[in-house]
């Protein structure tokens, strides 16, 4: 039903109202609630209205965060949210490659303990001769930000502008920056709202969100790894599969090439949760080493990356033995101001857990470790909170590894002493040693691929 002040064909978008100036509303927001709270579909203008009338400020927060729950409650059909992504876009700029000789090809993260696979996948993926414009964020809770983890490089900075970007993807071939404010901004300020009204877990909220970014930024093809397990944003797989298929559908609906790899964060990725110790272990996969679940995912990444732009004959795995993929990293680290050979920082204060007895670990929850690293300062609970970035932990051994009494497990790091105390509290019952001989199953990390 229309409102009352409804006269006339719905509001053009992103065009800002004088101060004071009455403006005929083609919708009512509490029309749109009621329908979303009855179970009714939305129409494709609805949308549109209420994606431009809530980033004008027309619609106001406690009506955007009760519609936000009725659709965490009752879902919106794959029309809908195409046309809510759709909406998020035209609420922004969106940027545009076309230009550049190379293919372009990103990838998105939902996130996960440990993960720091963009700092080793984007040169690896770029020494092919593919642009990878990745626009990342920084940590928010439990899980690390790519940006807070590259801003350890001392010099390495995050802000670039478009005119920047678009010449390092000519002369690197990769960027990693901050996403600018002008890229979706309904959704920026629809993300702050879930946050705080416990409605981030909807799906079509979530792969709108994601979707309207990367489809903004104008990357031609892009491969998601969504996670699923304790550690992750979707613990159930049968969700994360609902939500990579979903977020697929809209890439290919926008013309992006679009492909999903679910993979397994139940353990953290890797030996390093932390800034700058997973930039090190990072370096290390650049330089043909590092943890082999690393290493794992990094390849299946890049070789989903590089099929989608028509080099799926690349052999990966010899450009992280014969430094190709280094190079590109280094020439990165430099366009971005940083200097890839100044030491890393390093904490003051370090403690290390040893194990109790022989045995083999059997257990190792990543979201206690990913809080626990929170807790040592490697993360912020408030965005305008810094980081401390020699902060974090190194694990020394993972499931399935066998210990001797007196072994390390892993190395604590903070610059203050006292955040030891809690972080060691949280990592309580986060793990279990198992008799010495015990056969603990390890999992592959990519469990299904979506192509
Ligand atoms: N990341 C996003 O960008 N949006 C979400 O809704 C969830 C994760």
């Amino acid at each position: 039903m229309r409102s009352a002040r409804a006269r006339s064909t719905p509001t053009p978008q992103g065009i800002p109202r004088p101060e004071g100036q009455i403006v005929a509303e083609a919708f009512d927001a509490v029309d749109i609630i009621r329908t979303k709270r009855d179970r009714g579909a939305l129409s494709t203008e609805q949308i549109d209205w209420l994606i431009d009338a809530y980033t004008r400020g027309y619609v106001e927060d406690p009506q955007m965060a009760a519609l936000a729950m009725a659709i965490l409650l009752n879902g919106m059909e794959r029309r809908e949210i195409h046309d809510l992504t759709m909406a998020m876009i035209a609420s922004g700029e969106r940027m545009d490659f076309s230009s550049l000789d190379a293919p372009t090809v990103d990838k998105h993260s939902t996130g996960g303990v440990g993960d720091k696979i963009t700092l080793p996948l984007m040169p690896l993926v770029a020494a092919f001769g593919a642009a990878v414009p990745q626009l990342s964020g920084r940590g928010l809770g439990h899980t690390g930000g790519t940006l807070d983890k590259l801003e350890s490089i001392p010099g390495w900075r995050a802000e670039l502008t478009n005119d920047e970007m678009l010449e390092q993807l000519r002369t690197v071939g990769g960027v990693v920056c901050a996403a600018g404010t002008g890229l979706a901004p309904a959704d920026k300020r629809l993300y702050a709202l879930r946050d705080i009204t416990g409605t981030v877990e909807a799906i079509p909220l979530i792969a709108s969100s994601i979707m309207s970014k990367k489809i903004a930024e104008g990357t031609g093809a892009l491969v998601l790894d969504v996670k699923f397990g304790s550690g992750a944003f979707m613990q159930e797989f049968e969700r994360a599969r609902e939500l990579a298929l979903t977020m697929v559908e809209l890439g290919r609906d926008a013309g992006v090439e679009t492909r999903a790899l679910l993979t397994t964060m139940d353990v953290p990725l890797g030996l390093a949760i932390g800034n700058a110790n997973e930039v090190r272990e990072s370096v290390e996969v650049l330089a043909g080493g590092g943890p082999a679940d690393v290493v794992e995912l990094t390849v299946a990444l890049a070789r989903e990356m590089l099929d989608a732009v028509g080099k799926g004959d690349a052999d990966v795995e010899a450009a992280l033995a014969d430094g190709r993929a280094m190079d590109v990293w280094r020439r990165f680290v430099v366009a971005q101001g940083g200097d890839p050979d100044a030491p890393l920082p390093v904490a003051r204060e370090t403690h290390t857990v040893v194990a109790e007895a022989d045995g083999v670990l059997a257990r190792q929850e990543a979201l206690p470790f990913g809080i626990a690293a929170w807790r040592l300062g490697a993360g912020r609970a408030r965005a305008s909170d810094p980081v401390v970035h020699a902060a974090g932990i190194d694990l020394h051994v993972k499931p399935g590894d066998a210990v001797r009494k007196g072994d390390p497990l892993w190395t604590i790091s903070a610059d203050d002493a006292t955040r030891i105390p809690r972080a060691l509290e949280a990592l309580e019952g986060a793990w279990e040693l198992a008799a010495p001989g015990t056969a603990v199953p390890v999992p592959p990390i990519v469990r299904e691929r979506i192509a």
